[in-house]
């Protein structure tokens, strides 16, 4: 009989979520900071003291493998990130990175020998707080980002990710980092689902069928600084109120695209020379467009470009609209859906087939390994906010399920 234990899987979430740099109950952890380090250092001693072979490649990814009775087979993955976006809560991420090791744990106290390796893999930086891009872990290993490309990317000071990865210790050339196309035989993630669906439907699995396509965006607007009290309104060209219309423009287009799976956001909106008594000279906007529908998505991207060009020539400023990302939606495997719902099945627990509107590493994972996610329910589906919740029985029971059909897929 399979048993998650609760009180360590709660009290190591607890615990990891000390590793921040917020007041609790909020908790912050950019990658390759100091606490990230200390985190991270935390997490291999866990998967160590698990009887874990623990690797990590030259970006950093974790992999902590349970070997199995026919090594060279492609291994069945399992994990998450531990990266925080600034003021998150504890479980985003770490509800797959901790509870797939306690999955892994329960099916070893069991006494069951997997055939496949089963895997727990830590993703560095999912979070693009930093660098950002998004997923760069997983980027990397499934090859969307070629290693050329990651090395210039930078943070807000300037540092390149290949001086940030070489200063906290991380060698080998990032060209090491893509995995081969069979690495994988499947790879599930256990995840809270960060909406409200699971917890309005009064259901506790989620079984995740797609993943919804993001894009993200910078948009720098440049006009002209001066004094607030000297220049006269007709003479301005402000960034600040130029980047309100496009903010503006682009709810608009999102509100009218037909169909509510259509969301943007503008989550950063970094205002030069912020000073109280200066005309904003300078504004850029962070940009993120998300549909299941590609083509729906893209039309929301060309929506704003036009407003771009027609805020641009209206109050004569200049604006450049730079596309970082643009990702294809993802499918998941029929056999790994299915190895996740007979899981539910075996404990008689009712889920529902979702979709997945926040990204996740597996999304990239999908390019090159069958792969689908099981979702918890999270309080009211807050995420990427301190009071972020879900409850030690929903999370152990995910746990459960996820060690279930890691048996199941490792067999
Ligand atoms: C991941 O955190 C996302 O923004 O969906
Ligand atoms: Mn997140
Ligand atoms: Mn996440």
């Amino acid at each position: 009989m399979m048993r998650i234990n609760q009180e360590r899987l709660q009290s190591e979430i607890d615990e990891l979520a000390a590793f921040s740099d917020a007041e609790p109950p909020a908790v912050t952890r950019i990658v390759f900071t100091a606490t990230d380090l200390k985190a991270r250092a935390w997490m291999k001693t866990r998967c160590e003291e698990a009887g874990l072979a623990v690797r990590q490649d030259a970006i950093g990814n974790t992999f902590a493998r349970w070997t199995g009775s026919e090594p060279s087979a492609p291994a069945v993955g399992t994990g998450s990130h531990i990266d925080a976006i600034p003021n998150a809560g504890k479980y985003d991420g770490v509800v797959g990175v901790l509870g797939g090791l306690e999955a892994i744990r329960a099916l070893r106290a069991t006494g069951f020998r997997p055939r496949h390796s089963i895997e727990l893999l830590i993703f560095t930086s999912e979070e693009p707080t930093r660098f950002g891009i998004g997923c760069l872990g997983s980027r990397l290993l499934s090859g969307i980002l070629t290693a050329e490309a990651a090395r210039k990317l930078t943070d807000k000071d300037g540092a390149t990710v290949e001086e940030v990865r070489r200063s906290v210790g991380l060698d080998g050339e990032l060209e090491q980092v893509k995995i081969l196309p069979d690495y994988y035989k499947a790879f599930v993630e256990l995840h809270i689902e960060q909406g409200p669906m699971l917890e309005r439907e009064q259901v506790p699995l989620g079984i995740v069928e797609r993943i919804a396509a993001p894009a993200s965006l910078r948009v720098t607007v440049e006009g002209a600084g001066g004094h607030a009290g000297g220049v006269l309104m007709p003479d301005r060209r402000d960034a600040l109120c130029a980047a309100a219309e496009l903010v503006l423009a682009l709810e608009h287009a999102a509100q009218t695209s037909g169909a509510v799976d259509t969301v943007a956001t503008v989550g950063i909106c970094d205002v030069f020379p912020s000073a109280v008594n200066s005309i904003p000279a300078k504004v850029t906007l962070s940009v993120d467009i998300r549909d299941t529908n590609v083509l729906r998505r893209d039309a929301v991207i060309l929506a704003l470009e036009a407003a771009c060009r027609a805020t641009s020539a209206k109050r004569r400023v200049e604006v450049q609209c730079q596309l970082l990302n643009a990702d294809a939606p993802a499918e998941s495997a029929p056999a790994v859906v299915a190895a996740l719902r007979q899981a539910c099945e075996i404990h008689g627990f009712v889920s529902i087939p979702m979709t997945s509107r926040a990204y996740h590493d597996s999304l990239f994972i999908s390019r090159i390994a069958p792969m689908s996610m099981l979702f918890i329910p999270c309080l009211h589906g807050f995420s990427h906010r301190p009071d972020e919740y879900a409850s030690p029985t929903d999370i152990s029971r995910g746990a459960l399920v996820l060690a279930e059909a890691l048996a199941k897929l490792s067999e």
